[in-house]
């Protein structure tokens, strides 16, 4: 038996792929276009592992999709693969249409003509999972019940509107032509391997650099934080046992301001890696001019995937957050390499034109 990854070198794709294999006998093949967020160094132990095949290239090759799913016979692909951060789709949404958008239409199309012709038992157990974001829902006042699965679709980002479409091409292939699908729309992971354009690694990186912490507008923005592994363990719950069609919510019911989250890495900063001075790494927040279109708070209500599938997050965030801000501790060498050449680039765009 073996499953089909798409996207497997990026964050959440690479902790899927290696607690997958840490556990189960079952081989994967992971496509992944390593663009600048896919990175073979995550998934550098797995070397030599005969069950994992990293395959350089693109869910919108058709021929390549076709022959993958020809020559290995998956029971199930696993979409992780997507441009994801939402920065980067204000500078430049094209890549987003791309991957997101046409990307996922391709890889739809491939796995329909496969799964079309698998004999009848192996097309009924067949899962299409699609993992999606709770920013298809849009954004929430403070007063506003959590988004559950029957909220509109209110994407404000490019990034957003264009996952928003590919969720609705994952319903339509269902509704219309039968393809067992799965969605998951999760809110915002944190936790090992995750690629420092981001607000958490961002500011541990920095921190430790001693670089300005650059906090958008006035930090009040509410994200609802979820330990990465607590997402991968979501997902293999609902592959197992979703309902077939139907979405669920992935969340922990971490909801925390920005500004809050960015102290409580500068205090886990200043016991574990102290500085020579006694100063606090929290004198480095800057803040800086806020993202366009900012969303103001997102939140899940992960009440349907609790009580229909039984699954719990394992880590609160106080325990993931202190794991995650170990693991940049202990793995330097990864984050000097992400940080070569072009991410220096993107650092300087995205930050230059941000007044303090
Ligand atoms: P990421 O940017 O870290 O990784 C994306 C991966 O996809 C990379 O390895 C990249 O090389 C690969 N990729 C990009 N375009 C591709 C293409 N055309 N063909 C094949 N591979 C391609 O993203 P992530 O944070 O790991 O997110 C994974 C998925 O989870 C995305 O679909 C994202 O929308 C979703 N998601 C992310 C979060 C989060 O907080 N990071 C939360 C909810 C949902
Ligand atoms: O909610 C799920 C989404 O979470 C995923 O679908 C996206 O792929 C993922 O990137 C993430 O989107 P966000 O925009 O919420 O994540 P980001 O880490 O970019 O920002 C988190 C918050 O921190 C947001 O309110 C913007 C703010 N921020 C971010 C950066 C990079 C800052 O204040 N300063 C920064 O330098």
């Amino acid at each position: 038996m073996t499953l089909l990854v798409t996207g497997g070198a990026g964050f959440i794709g690479a902790n899927f792929v290696l607690d997958w294999l840490d556990a189960r006998p079952e081989a994967i093949i992971n496509l992944d276009k390593l663009t600048y967020a896919g990175n073979p160094e995550t998934l550098a132990r797995l070397q030599g592992d005969a069950r994992h095949q990293l395959v350089p290239g693109d869910i919108g090759d058709s021929a390549l999709v076709g022959r993958l799913l020809a020559e290995h016979r998956p029971r199930a692909v696993v979409n992780f693969a997507a441009e994801s951060h939402v920065d980067r789709s204000i500078h430049g949404p094209g890549a987003f249409i791309e991957t997101n958008i046409v990307g996922t239409f391709r890889l739809l199309e491939a796995v329909r003509a496969y799964w079309t012709d698998l004999p009848e038992a192996e097309q009924t157990a067949f899962r299409f999972l699609h993992v999606s974001t709770d920013e298809v829902y849009g954004s929430l006042t403070r007063g506003d019940p959590a988004f559950a699965e029957t909220n509109r679709y209110e994407p404000n980002s490019p990034y957003s509107a264009s996952k928003a479409a590919s969720d609705h091409l994952v319903r339509a292939w269902h509704h219309t032509y039968g393809l067992p699908v799965l969605t998951t729309n999760c809110s915002n992971n944190y936790g090992p391997y995750h690629f420092p354009e981001k607000l958490i690694p961002l500011m541990i990186v920095n921190a430790l650099a001693g670089k300005p912490l650059p906090v958008y507008g006035d930090g009040m923005q509410i994200r609802d934080w979820l330990y990465v592994k607590d997402h991968c363990s979501a997902i293999r719950r609902v592959l197992e046992a979703g309902r077939l069609g139907e979405t669920y919510n992935v969340g922990g019911w971490n909801e925390k301001p920005n500004i809050e989250i960015v102290h409580t890495i500068c205090q886990l900063l200043d016991e574990l890696r102290p500085k020579a001075d006694g100063s606090s790494y929290a004198n480095q927040i800057t803040h800086v001019t806020d993202r366009p279109g900012h969303d103001r708070r997102y939140a899940i209500d992960a009440r349907k995937l609790e009580a229909e599938l039984g699954w719990k997050p394992a880590e609160t965030f106080e325990t993931g957050i202190r794991k995650t801000v170990e693991w940049y501790l202990a793995n330097p060498d990864w984050v000097a390499h992400v940080q070569s050449g072009a991410y220096r680039d993107w650092v300087s765009q995205n930050y230059a034109e941000r007044a303090t």
